[in-house]
């Protein structure tokens, strides 16, 4: 039987939450979209896997895996050729399907396809599917996803723990108080998007007798609008403010070595036409910025010193144990090699199998 204690620690002894060798199969940053221009390519390190990405004349992005399977030189030294990349070295040339279509020294070519990953755009921000084939679309706003975006990345991050324990940051209800000083109570409702997005959205007026409250109340027709989304539990988008204007922010974090995380804030809002609709979108994005200045400050210092153990949870943190629970249901992948968390299991539970048996025989 479960005891409460069981199901206390169930949340302090998670497979993929605040695993630091363990991320999950989804879409992640590389680089903002306007730092790789056509016909360049870069070095990129995502999730403990080197790779080069290029954009070639058309504007088309290409990502392989970085070594050349000649002699494995890095191809983010080569050059972009039409569509295809050449390494620098001896000038092996490959298409953006990875295939090996010259080699100068032999006149001809070499069955060989270099492993390719899935590569898109959105936000102003590179994107590469970590998995075979993209299972999800790209993280959005839900309150923008059928919409065209305006958006500015403003800061790059680092902070000393895991992706995940800064993405809870959003949705600890408590803290608001504590911390930001906010004079409501915020009470979240869980929305599943799909098997990788989930979505906690305020359902309370709160703060009754606050003088702030009662002074903004004329801008809320229902709760006070703030959402958050998450998508692989590592990037957020956030939606808050009166009814008539919403700031979107999205916060998105991948881990690095030893359990850190790195994070680029994108700063979001629906396209306006024409130069007046352009003009104002300027003016929300400044503002935008200014709310998302004021709750990343107030935080700053617990990420770096966190020792994250969820010890003690209260009913206050009921989001977060939702949130750590959608965190688990999902597919895991090892750092550095992409491979699923749980096919390696089996393989080790295989192998061991297969050792036991043997000795079994032998024994026999
Ligand atoms: S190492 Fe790339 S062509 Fe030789
Ligand atoms: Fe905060």
């Amino acid at each position: 039987m479960k005891t409460v204690e069981n199901k206390i620690n169930s949340y302090r002894y998670t497979q993929i939450f605040n695993h630091p060798r363990r991320f999950i199969e989804g879409w992640y940053w590389v680089i903002p979209s306007k730092r790789l221009r056509k016909g360049k390519v870069k070095a990129v390190s995502l999730l403990g896997r080197e790779l080069a990405i290029y954009r070639n004349i058309d504007g088309k992005l290409v990502c392989f895996d970085a070594y050349c399977p000649h002699m494995g030189a890095h191809l983010a030294e080569g050059k972009v050729e039409g569509e295809g990349l050449r390494c620098l070295f001896h000038n092996w040339k490959f298409d953006s399907q990875g295939n090996c279509v010259d080699v100068p020294c032999l006149g001809t070519t070499f069955p060989l396809k270099l492993k390719t990953w899935s590569v898109d755009e959105k936000y102003g921000m590179i994107w590469i599917w970590t998995g075979e084939t993209p299972l999800q679309p790209l993280p959005f706003v839900p309150e923008l996803e059928n919409f065209e975006c305006d958006s500015v990345i403003t800061s790059e991050f680092i902070k000393n723990c895991h992706p995940n324990v800064v993405m809870i940051n959003a949705i600890d209800a408590h803290h608001f108080n504590t911390v930001h000083n906010l004079p409501l109570e915020i009470v979240f409702r869980k929305q599943q998007l799909n098997e990788n997005a989930i979505l906690f959205n305020n359902i309370t007026r709160g703060g009754q007798d606050s003088f702030l409250m009662r002074l903004i109340r004329p801008f809320y027709k229902k709760a006070v609008t703030y959402n958050m989304c998450y998508w692989y539990g590592s990037i957020g988008t956030v939606t808050l403010g009166p009814d008539f204007l919403h700031f979107h922010i999205m916060f998105a974090l991948r881990l690095l070595e030893g359990g850190k995380a790195e994070g680029q804030t994108v700063l979001i809002t629906k396209k306006r036409k024409g130069i007046f609709g352009w003009l104002f979108n300027r003016i929300v994005l400044w503002l935008t910025k200014l709310v998302g200045n004021y709750f990343a400050k107030g935080d700053t210092q617990i990420f770096q010193t966190i020792n994250f153990d969820f010890k003690t949870p209260t009913k206050a943190d009921n989001a977060i144990l939702q949130f750590i629970q959608n965190v688990e249901r999902q597919k895991a992948l090892r750092w550095g090699s992409w491979e699923p968390v749980d096919e390696e299991a089996e393989k080790q539970r295989q192998k061991k199998a297969e050792m036991v048996e043997s000795k079994g025989e032998a024994n026999d």
